[in-house]
């Protein structure tokens, strides 16, 4: 009795929280998406001479990115049925490596604008923008991280490259940033 409802139970909570490739690719156009909308905000902020209120649309826009990369974590830890097929494993990492030179283009503004940041009226630009990154830095790597565990094996070299790439970037960026 009591192992027929652990049972029941068990099914719902698969049924409830599996995902598919499908949500997958929906979860990367969403992170596209996003990432070009925090890169845009980063080169709209002029350099120097932004606005406090340009650095809190990327403040914003940083943090909507950060929960669409939670989001496409949880998705990835629970996709089914594995494993996922050499054709959806390949599109996927096609997807993410094509994101590469946004994270670059974003993450080299955050940097060169590090002064303009520091020069706002209101004090704690500068900090606010490190626990961003520090934020963006483990949500990318839980996601990359969840990818390459349900990756299929031959494209797990490839993929494992391209994190510690975007991982190299972002450890420089957050570097930037280390006396805030
Ligand atoms: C980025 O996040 C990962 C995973 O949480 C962590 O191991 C790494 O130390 C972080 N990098 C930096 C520069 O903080």
């Amino acid at each position: 009795m009591r192992f027929t409802s652990l049972f029941v139970l068990a099914s719902l909570a698969v049924s409830s929280f599996a995902s598919t490739v499908a949500d997958v690719q929906a979860d990367i156009a969403d992170i596209s998406s996003k990432t070009t909308a925090l890169d845009n905000s980063i080169n709209a902020f002029a350099n120097p001479g932004g606005t406090l209120t340009q650095a809190l649309t990327i403040h914003n826009n940083a943090v909507a990115l950060g929960s669409s990369l939670d989001h496409g974590t949880t998705d990835a830890n629970a996709v089914a049925p594995l494993p996922i097929s050499e054709a959806d494993g390949r599109s996927i990492l096609t997807n993410l490596e094509a994101l590469e030179p946004t994270i670059d283009d974003a993450l080299d503004g955050i940097i060169a604008r590090k002064d303009a940041f520091v020069a706002l009226p209101l004090g704690g630009i500068p900090a606010l923008v490190k626990q961003d990154l520090t934020n963006l830095n483990a949500s990318t790597s839980a996601f990359e991280a969840a990818l390459i565990v349900n990756a299929p094996a031959d494209l797990v070299a490839e993929a494992t490259a391209l994190k510690s790439r975007i991982d190299a970037k972002f450890a420089s960026a957050i570097a930037a940033y280390a006396a805030f």
